[in-house]
């Protein structure tokens, strides 16, 4: 066992360190946040992520969690570390925001005294190695002996616990053999195929992948707007096309668009280190743009289902950036909304998870305490998060509380011949 330490108790921070205690390291997880440790401490997660509740206080109570605020803990505590801080946009450019990684990595360097492993887990840029490397040089003690490694994190908010335990693959991009010994130990007891790569690659396939699947899900939804044009259902192209083990079914989904903390930021890093280096990638432009226009698709679909907006009442359901998840960030649910609110709609609105944080962000959204009261009055109602339990509601009864009995599934899931057989005007992106 290794002792480890997880720098940034956020989302890949805390599943982390509850993971790798749960399969016996000792592991120090930390976090500038002295509320969020204090909260992590008393064995309550600041988010909400199925199955992690359980394991946090399963590896709290065996005593191989514990928690600190100081960066010095971890150095003295640690022969690895993994740096697991936020990299968000910086600005409209696309460009990482790297700050918060420079000054662990500073904070690192300055109480480096034995041999340490530090592993960037962050999602950032190709070339952010060189960076970490120079830093922990310039800043650590005279002839400090350390090693850099890459492992990108590849967990979905919603399922990040099974991810983590059972990934598709291990990334791992290591420059000594010290270094790629105890990755091979740290992983030793995953059944994933373990890739070593060199550093730049591991950073390069972690913003590869997003952004390909970000460019799967734009494809989808452009071939959506054909399906609605010949009259086809996308659901049934998609289904053909993810049966080819090349193509697969997974981000293969029509809808509102993506969203989420990942890969609006990711797409728009990888454009942006694509600029830098004098490269432009239009195919991945051309997808971030196919996703901002999405939205507005689903504006003028809903908009030809009801007539005009100004004054309307519209009942939500879903305003998370996707289900299993209390996160709202970039959230193309919430970007509709929006688009509503701006054409002078009032908005009632319920999320089993998210409600709390979307009204924090968008107060004029009214919040309901279930689907039927959201129903209640409104003159349409829609669907904007995959929340399994949404395409089970009553939808008799909905009807019975709706002003008109109009439907818009933004994520193309619900009973749709069952809506239509009830008298429902079911509408969709790319379904006839
Ligand atoms: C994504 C990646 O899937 C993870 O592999 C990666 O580790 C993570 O980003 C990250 O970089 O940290 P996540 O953002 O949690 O994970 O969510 P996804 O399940 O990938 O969904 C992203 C967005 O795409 C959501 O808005 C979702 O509703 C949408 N989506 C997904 C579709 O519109 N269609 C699909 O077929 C799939």
């Amino acid at each position: 066992m290794r002792k480890i330490a997880v720098i940034g108790a956020g989302h890949v921070g805390l599943i982390t360190a509850a993971g790798f205690a749960k399969l016996g390291h000792p592991v120090m997880a930390v976090d500038q946040d002295k509320a969020k440790i204090e909260t992590l401490r008393s064995g309550r997660i600041p988010f909400f992520e199925p199955g992690l509740p359980e394991l946090l206080s399963e590896v709290i109570a065996s005593g191989r969690l514990s928690f600190s605020t100081r960066i010095k803990d971890a150095a003295e505590f640690a022969e690895v570390i993994f740096i697991c801080v936020g990299t968000p946009s910086r600005g409209d450019s696309g460009e990482s925001d790297l700050s918060a990684l420079e000054k662990v990595t500073a904070e690192i360097a300055r109480n480096l005294s034995a041999y340490c492993l530090i592993v960037e887990k962050s999602t950032v840029p190709a070339l952010t190695g060189e960076w970490v490397k120079h830093t922990l040089k310039t800043l650590g003690p005279e002839g400090a002996s350390f090693d850099l490694a890459a492992n990108p994190e590849f967990l979905r908010e919603g399922s990040a616990v099974s991810d983590f335990f059972k990934p598709d693959r291990i990334v791992v991009g290591v420059e000594s053999d010290r270094a790629r010994g105890i990755m091979e130990e740290i992983y030793g007891s995953f059944s994933a195929p373990l890739l070593f790569t060199d550093i730049k690659s591991a950073e390069l396939i972690k913003h590869a992948s997003n952004s390909f699947l970000a460019l799967k899900i734009s494809y989808i939804n452009a071939v959506s707007h054909i399906c609605e044009k010949v009259g086809a259902d996308v659901n049934l192209v998609s289904k053909g096309m993810g049966l080819d083990r090349r193509i697969g079914p997974g981000h293969l989904s029509a809808g509102i668009g993506y969203g989420g903390g990942c890969f609006p930021k990711d797409v728009a890093s990888f454009m942006h280190l694509a600029r830098s280096i004098g490269y432009d990638f239009k195919i991945l432009s051309a997808a971030f743009q196919a996703n901002q226009e999405q939205k507005q698709r689903a504006l003028e679909k809903i908009k030809k289902g009801i007539w005009n907006l100004n004054g309307k009442i519209i009942g939500v359901l879903g305003l998370a950036f996707k289900d299993e998840t209390d996160d709202i960030r970039e959230s193309p649910a919430l970007d509709i909304v929006r688009l509503l609110l701006n054409e002078g709609s009032r908005i009632k609105a319920y999320d089993p998870a998210a409600g709390a944080n979307a009204v924090a962000d968008c107060p004029e959204i009214m919040l309901c305490q279930n689907p039927y009261e959201v129903a209640e009055g409104a003159d349409a109602l829609l669907v904007l998060t995959e929340w399994p339990g949404f395409a089970e509601l009553d939808f008799a009864r909905i009807k019975s509380l709706l002003t008109a009995p109009v439907i818009f599934d933004g994520r193309n899931f619900l009973p749709r011949e069952k809506l239509q057989s009830l008298g429902f005007t079911y509408l969709a992106l790319g379904r006839p």
